[in-house]
């Protein structure tokens, strides 16, 4: 049961953003690739409520921990993740209450993301109730590259040599060079799509003018 507000807030939020999926670009392309989300494990929960040297009560679950409900929210594009970032602040009866902008400002493993907390209301049949979900908004290749360096992480358990960090520091540097160089392109495309349809038109007028 002390699950469920949470569970409510992910599906609520899950609706907001198809909605902004399918509306953001009209239906000529969409912004998101796909969707993940997950509550947060007990054995999570108590591990680190420990690191945080709390009792591992549902109590302190709830007051200190802001990621129980967790969106993943996968996009094409870096400008994607702005755009979506900004759509989410303009609803106003979401609470945002914290933002962490690691795409501007990589961490120091090259981890790049865009998160945000945000309060969801949710409506019972005994009244409002918020419930905190943490939203991770990344790219396709930022996603792909924290899927390997989690993996590492794990295998080293943090203490992954030097030479392997550095690596994957790279690494991060050349997905982000990626990014960049598919936004261009996709740019590119479209431009090229409008001026191909465009005088594809000017030819159609210009052969029933004739
Ligand atoms: P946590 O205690 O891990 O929740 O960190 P935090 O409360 O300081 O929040 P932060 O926004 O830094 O990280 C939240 C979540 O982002 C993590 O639980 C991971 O899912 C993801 N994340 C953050 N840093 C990294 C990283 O270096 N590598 C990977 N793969 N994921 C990360
Ligand atoms: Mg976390």
């Amino acid at each position: 049961d002390l699950i469920v507000p949470y569970q409510d807030a992910l599906n609520l939020l899950k609706a907001r953003l198809d909605v902004l999926n399918h509306s953001m670009y009209g239906n000529k392309s969409h912004p998101i690739h796909n969707i993940q989300f997950r509550i947060k494990q007990k054995a999570s929960i108590e591990e680190k409520l420990k690191r945080m040297d709390l009792q591992g009560s549902f109590m302190n679950a709830k007051e200190h921990l802001q990621d129980i409900a967790g969106i993943r929210v996968i996009c094409y594009f870096e400008k994607d993740v702005e755009l979506l970032a900004e759509q989410l602040r303009k609803q106003s009866d979401l609470i945002l209450v914290k933002e962490k902008d690691y795409i501007t400002n990589p961490k120091p493993n090259g981890y790049r993301s865009f998160h945000m907390i945000i309060e969801v209301p949710i409506y019972t049949s005994t009244g409002k109730q918020i419930a905190p979900v943490e939203i991770q908004i990344r790219t396709i290749a930022m996603d792909f590259w924290a899927s390997l360096e989690h993996k590492i992480y794990y295998k080293f358990e943090g203490n992954a040599p030097e030479y392997i960090s550095r690596d994957l520091r790279e690494c991060a540097g050349i997905v982000g060079q990626l990014d960049a160089k598919m936004l261009s392109l996709n740019e590119a495309i479209l431009e090229a799509k409008e001026k191909q349809e465009h005088e594809r038109e000017e030819k159609i007028r210009e052969d029933e003018h004739h």
